[in-house]
């Protein structure tokens, strides 16, 4: 049915006159500002910054019709175009057939049951960081925690996506390298008004430039290696390098592999990094659910290391992960933009203005969630879920672009808490005032420095 044409806008800071909010968005920085701006104006909220118009949308309802009810007017658009000279057109970018096709290819490896492969790869590459942390407590040293579970995350994205051998640490380190500056580069262009063409001789062009060469080289090296060889393992590198393309028969080019390999390098590493990190954050707060982890984890596993088996008996620690994920959802926003002129909540929204949907903000909105701000583990109980309006709890998108990683991250997060919490109580250092901020995901403002104990 046509809808009647709305000429109303929504509410919304005016901001300064060629700049819109660009300034204030610098000096809240942009998690204050979606937040205050939510306050003052409510669920749908309008700004501008340059000429482009976006809003904020935090309403369910809202925002399961740009994800399922219109989804053909809104696609990827400028915000993530902003990441093409990195990720290329990997399936996180792309849209229309060509995400069709790439989503086909790469969905096999990612459901339930194929992520459960990667048990081993998991529970060892924890079990290494656990050995380090064994010489960190003899000498009586803090951790840098967020640090250690990064490191953690791109070894096991190393191992379960590209195959390296556990001896093979330099890959890992080169790739977190490359990520962390690239990931300054990628977070810096989301926030400018104006993007400073790549071909411009900047130092922070060329310093990007020089650091996707070397990214690039170790990627396309790997896909060599992987063509050449006899290996046939399990992971995505030798899954992408046998596809063929439906229609023709041909294999994919290394351009495509490496989009691809990048995309989920870049989709995956910090996002799960930083759900543990905030993991081990709120227990640190809230001893009586941390010995309630332990009781569980010790009746459910016992002394043996954690199987994908046990993860289905384990609630409350499934409990913990989803709850974490409500108050920091590691992509706590990710943008739309509408193709067509459309109507939402009884506001304009004008063809080519952007869509800002927010987990965040959603999964703080009182209407939905009782006092928002306390981290509760049994919001999850299967009971209390069952009651959920739909839209309300979305960490990881919905609809048909869903996040591909979702079965593979809560896996490596169960599997990591189920190793380690038995084994460590960690603790915060006095006086950390940790806020989350928006970098490409919700990381912490400081290094988040524990005390870590055994606790036998
Ligand atoms: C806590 C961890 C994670 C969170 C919170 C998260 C969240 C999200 C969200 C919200 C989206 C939807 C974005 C949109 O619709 O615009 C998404 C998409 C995606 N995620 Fe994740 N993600 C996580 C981990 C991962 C991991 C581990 C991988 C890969 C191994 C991954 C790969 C992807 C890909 C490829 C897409 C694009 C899917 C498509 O458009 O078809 N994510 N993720």
């Amino acid at each position: 049915m046509e809808k009647k044409s709305v000429r109303r806008n929504a509410p919304g800071p005016r901001g300064d006159l060629l700049i819109g909010s660009f300034r204030e968005l610098q000096r809240q920085g942009q998690v204050p500002f979606y937040l205050n701006n939510w306050r003052k104006y409510g669920d749908i909220v309008r700004f501008q910054v340059g000429p482009i118009i976006a809003h904020i949308i935090a309403q369910p309802d809202h925002v399961q019709y740009v994800m399922e009810g219109n989804p053909s007017n809104y696609g990827r658009g400028l915000g993530y175009a902003k990441t093409r000279s990195l990720l290329g057109d990997g399936v996180l970018t792309s849209d229309g057939e060509v995400w069709r096709r790439e989503r086909e290819l790469m969905e096999p490896l990612f459901t339930r049951e194929a992520v459960a492969m990667f048990e081993e790869e998991i529970v060892d590459t924890t079990k290494a960081m656990v050995a380090r942390w064994d010489e960190v407590t003899a000498r009586g040293e803090t951790i840098d925690l967020d640090a250690e579970l990064r490191r953690l995350s791109i070894q096991v994205m190393g191992r379960t996506m590209l195959g390296t051998e556990p001896g093979q640490a330099g890959v890992g380190e080169a790739l977190a390298q490359a990520y962390d500056k690239t990931s300054e580069f990628i977070s810096r262009r989301l926030t400018s008004v104006v993007d400073v063409p790549l071909w411009l001789p900047t130092a922070f062009n060329r310093r990007f430039t020089q650091t996707m060469r070397k990214l690039d080289r170790l990627i396309y090296q790997l896909i060599r290696e992987r063509r050449s060889g006899k290996q046939q393992t399990t992971d995505l590198l030798s899954r992408l390098t046998a596809a063929r393309v439906d229609a023709t028969g041909e294999r994919l080019s290394d351009k495509q592999i490496r989009d691809e390999i990048i995309t989920v390098l870049f989709a995956g590493h910090e996002t799960a990094a930083e759900l543990l990190t905030w993991t081990w954050y709120e227990l640190a707060q809230h001893h009586e659910i941390e010995a309630k982890l332990r009781d569980e984890l010790t009746r459910v596993i016992g002394a043996n290391a954690p199987s994908a088996h046990d993860l289905a008996n384990l609630t409350l620690t499934n409990c913990i992960i989803q709850e974490t994920l409500r108050l920091y959802p590691s992509v706590w926003t990710f943008p739309r933009q509408a193709i067509r002129a459309d109507e939402i909540g009884g506001y304009h929204i004008p063809a080519g203005s952007m869509i800002l949907i927010s987990p965040f903000l959603t999964h703080r909105h009182a209407s939905f969630w009782e006092n928002p701000e306390t981290f509760d583990p049994d919001r999850f109980t299967p009971e209390r879920s069952a009651s959920r309006t739909s839209y309300a709890y979305l960490p990881f998108g919905g609809g048909a672009r869903v996040c591909l990683g979702r079965h593979l991250v809560m896996f490596e997060a169960g599997l990591v808490l189920a190793t380690v919490a038995p084994r460590y109580h960690l603790h915060l250092l006095a006086n950390q005032r940790i806020e989350p901020v928006a970098r490409i995901t919700l990381r912490p403002s400081v290094p988040v420095l524990m005390g870590i104990e055994r606790w036998h």
